[in-house]
């Protein structure tokens, strides 16, 4: 709704969230949760200051703030090993997983001595929880994101790919918006764009002219227009130029 270019955008968004507050709650809640930079919902980078903004308001009323950084943690965004340090706050709770095990299935929750005490006398099991092969393997992950410095790649990389997807979208009408973080990118396709009618059919269409070139996608957004790319924090910039070559190719089709 507001553009990149209002410098109040984050404000402004996060007033709907005050809103909600004051008129959809008794004014008092829980929590509040979201990712950091929402992955699924299209690749969206929040306005500077919108979580902070919206932090302020979900602790007046009560609330706890959560970040779920399954998709935007690890040292993904390139500049921070957080996607919330991007937006320049403390949450009270992290969820996080995905990056955490590179494959192999672990999550965890981080969160204050004070809120884990609210269950240290509630029974909280699976079956799966606390394995300690996966939980080796979560380490080992860890250690090879620092030794192989996959944080600084994921910047050197994202913002090589980001900046010949401004390029690309110079080029080729369809593409409405390219945004993200690192290596947290998306493309955002419309049919128009004065009107931002997204352009989900074509998009369905993209994805599948890349993968018989051999480039495997993703897709989000509410109409599934946005083509989304979260690869291996190793990608070299081989694999980005494959990347690149093969989306001018599909969209120029
Ligand atoms: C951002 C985000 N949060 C949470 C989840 C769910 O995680 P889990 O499958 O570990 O419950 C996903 C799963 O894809 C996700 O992308």
């Amino acid at each position: 709704m507001w553009g990149r270019d209002d410098v109040d955008a984050g404000k402004k968004y996060a007033a709907d969230v005050k809103s909600l507050l004051d008129f959809a709650t008794s004014g008092q809640i829980a929590a509040f949760i979201a990712e950091s930079i929402q992955g699924v919902g299209g690749c969206v980078v929040f306005s500077d200051g919108y979580l902070k903004h919206v932090y302020e308001y979900v602790r007046g009323a009560g609330g706890l703030c959560i970040a779920d950084e399954v998709q935007s943690g690890f040292g993904r965004t390139g500049t921070h090993y957080w996607g919330f340090e991007t937006q320049g706050v403390i949450p009270d709770i992290v969820t996080m997983a995905k990056g955490i095990g590179n494959g192999c299935p672990l999550g965890a929750v981080v969160t204050t001595p004070k809120i884990a005490q609210a269950l240290a006398q509630r029974t909280h099991f699976n079956t799966f929880g606390g394995n300690p092969v996966v939980c080796a393997q979560g380490r080992a992950v860890l250690e090879v994101i620092d030794r192989e410095k996959l944080q600084g790649n994921a910047l050197k990389i994202g913002n090589k790919i980001l900046a010949s997807l401004s390029g690309l979208k110079e080029k080729h009408k369809l593409i409405g918006d390219v945004r993200g973080k690192g290596l947290m990118l998306g493309i955002e396709l419309v049919k128009d764009r004065q009107s931002k009618e997204p352009a989900k059919e074509e998009c369905a269409q993209i994805l599948e002219t890349c993968k018989e070139m051999g480039l495997l996608l993703g897709k989000g957004g509410l109409w599934g227009q946005t083509i989304r790319f979260s690869p291996p924090m190793c990608v070299n910039e081989q694999d980005a130029d494959f990347l690149l070559d093969v989306l001018d190719s599909a969209f120029s089709a």
